[in-house]
């Protein structure tokens, strides 16, 4: 596994107030990211996040620890210059069309003129937004300015990708494009490092995760070393049988429809159950095993803080 970014007990304070105290806001973070991997950042908001990726861009400075991009200290500009960057809330220039911003970037970055044009267009490509080259980007939603976005990350062929809360604020179908862009990005051969507070983003598409919670990092690993895939509970939905047939069997809820949904959590009762249902003539609509989510660790690192 080679390391593309590693960061060794990074801490972070913040003068605040208005008699200025200082307040520690990463308390030695420690985490590597691995070539070729999507690696979430997860944390609620206020943990820590931004400001981390603030340190690893070399916006701010971490007061102690020590942070390398490509084996080379993080502030050298041989490695930035392989970084690409899409902030929370990027600024756009409104009267620009699509394939005028990135144009600009590209010159930013002294792609040369015979090059730009075909760079632009393949970003262009890649975020899915062909059709809305010559459209200003004022006239954009939500979900394609992120993609633009995404495209000016790109533009300089980073190796190492930092995206901070990518998905926010879009909707079910945004989502799943960006979604879809970074894993297409993965599939290129780049490291994808995001941030963000949602865990079902975090769960789809990263390989490992790492904790961080009040500017500690909590738990981090492979999200299938992170999550048990023991078997917490079955869930059964089921109609014709009575409440009271179930009884001791486990935890019953009404379901839609007279349906009955009924939450098992001893193996040996599921056997009870199916025999039940054919004695009875009753119908079973669904079984599904239920292993425990990113949802359910995220809440047991917060709660044991
Ligand atoms: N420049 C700053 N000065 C003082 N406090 C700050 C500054 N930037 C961030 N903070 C504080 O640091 C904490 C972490 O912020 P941030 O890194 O933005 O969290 P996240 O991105 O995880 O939501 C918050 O409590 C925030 O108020
Ligand atoms: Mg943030």
């Amino acid at each position: 596994m080679k390391t593309v970014l590693a960061i060794e007990n990074v801490h972070k304070f913040f003068k605040v107030g208005f008699i200025p105290k200082k307040k520690e806001i990463l308390k030695g973070v420690s985490f590597a990211v691995a070539e070729s991997e999507i690696f979430g950042y997860l944390g609620p908001n206020g943990a820590g996040k931004t400001t981390t990726l603030k340190c690893i861009l070399g916006l701010i400075f971490p007061d102690r620890g020590k942070i390398e991009i490509f084996g080379q200290p993080h502030l050298e500009p041989r490695a930035k210059e392989r970084l690409g960057f899409l902030p929370e809330n990027p600024y756009f220039y409104d009267y620009l069309t699509a394939r005028e911003f990135l144009d600009f970037y590209a010159q930013l970055f002294r792609v040369k003129k015979d090059e730009r044009k075909e760079r632009v267009a393949s970003l262009l490509n890649l975020v899915g937004m062909d059709r809305a080259r010559d459209l200003q980007l004022r006239k954009f939603s939500r979900g394609m300015l992120q993609r633009i976005g995404l495209a000016q990350a790109l533009v300089n062929e980073p190796s190492l990708v930092l995206l901070d809360e990518p998905l926010g604020g879009l909707d079910p179908l945004g989502r799943k494009e960006i979604r879809d862009i970074i894993i297409r990005l993965k599939a290129e051969g780049k490291t994808v490092f995001l941030c963000s507070h949602i865990l079902q983003d975090i769960e789809m598409i990263c390989d490992r995760v790492a904790i961080i919670v009040d500017g500690k990092i909590l738990s981090q690993g492979p999200l299938t070393d992170l999550i048990s895939e023991k078997i917490l509970f079955t869930e059964i939905t089921l109609s014709g049988l009575a409440a009271k047939d179930l009884a001791g069997l486990g935890e019953s809820l009404s379901a839609h429809g007279g349906r009955t949904l009924i939450k098992v959590f001893h193996e040996e009762k599921i056997q009870e159950i199916l025999d039940l249902v054919k004695n009875r003539n009753a119908k079973i609509h669904s079984l599904i095993p239920r292993t425990q989510t990113l949802e359910d660790l995220f809440v047991e690192v917060v709660k044991s803080q």
